[in-house]
């Protein structure tokens, strides 16, 4: 059984009403979110366009968590300063399409920021290795990024066991966490594949329970609680 205490939420505002963001993201800190995950896209890297850097300025007064910043951009590298200024304190780098993910990581880290690294369903658990001694996280896309509300894809779960054996082995304390169709229906079977923290957008913020409730249901299902 696993301890509720050890899971962790990160509420996705990719799902929130962006004409009510400071309020929704206070109630997700009220309920025990661990951190607030925002997701920017630039139409580039992934075919949608979602926020920058002005959205984290805003929400930067708005709550003392830390605000992960999953960058699904072509040149992450080029951004890094302008959302670390706006308040970042996370960042989480796509493996793929990145040549020199090391000297991105390592600029992350001279920014004082944490650092994670993220790859897509396809991207084998292999191409992470050589990296996992830099980062505080490592995130398993459980969708192909790009939009809130897909289907959790179900062969991501054999992958999740897998880089939970590679971060027991060789940088335990790494974070692994998940993103993409976490569900009260999904949540439990990554929460057993391995995964500790949860990215959740619509299962949070479009949930007709509220985003409190929403929130407990989703640490219960994770203990088998549910
Ligand atoms: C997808 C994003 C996710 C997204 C998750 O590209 O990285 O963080 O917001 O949304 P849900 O929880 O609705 O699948
Ligand atoms: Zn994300």
């Amino acid at each position: 059984m696993i301890d509720p205490k050890d899971i962790k939420l990160a509420p996705s505002i990719l799902a929130a009403d962006f004409a009510k963001l400071g309020e929704q993201v206070k109630e997700a800190e009220k309920a025990g979110a661990d951190r607030i995950h925002i997701d920017v896209m630039d139409g580039h890297f992934v075919p949608n366009i979602s926020i920058g850097p002005l959205v984290v300025r805003s929400l930067r007064p708005v709550t003392k968590l830390p605000l992960e910043t999953h960058l699904m951009i072509s040149d992450p590298d080029k951004y890094l300063d302008d959302f670390a200024k706006a308040g970042s304190d996370a960042f989480i780098v796509h493996v793929e399409g990145n040549a020199h993910l090391h000297r991105t990581v390592q600029k992350i880290k001279a920014l004082g920021k944490r650092a994670g690294v993220v790859f897509n369903p396809a991207t084998p658990v292999g191409a992470i290795e050589e990296i996992l001694q830099d980062v505080e996280l490592v995130l398993v896309m459980t969708v192909n990024p790009g939009f809130g509300g897909q289907q959790f894809i179900q062969s991501t779960l054999q992958k999740i066991r897998k880089v939970r054996e590679l971060i027991d082995r060789l940088r335990p304390g790494c974070d692994l966490e998940v993103d993409g169709g976490i569900e009260p229906h999904t949540i439990g079977a990554a929460a057993a594949a391995g995964a500790r923290v949860f990215v959740a957008g619509s299962a949070i913020f479009c949930a007709k329970e509220g985003i409190t409730g929403a929130m407990q249901n989703l640490v219960k299902s994770a203990t088998g609680k549910a």
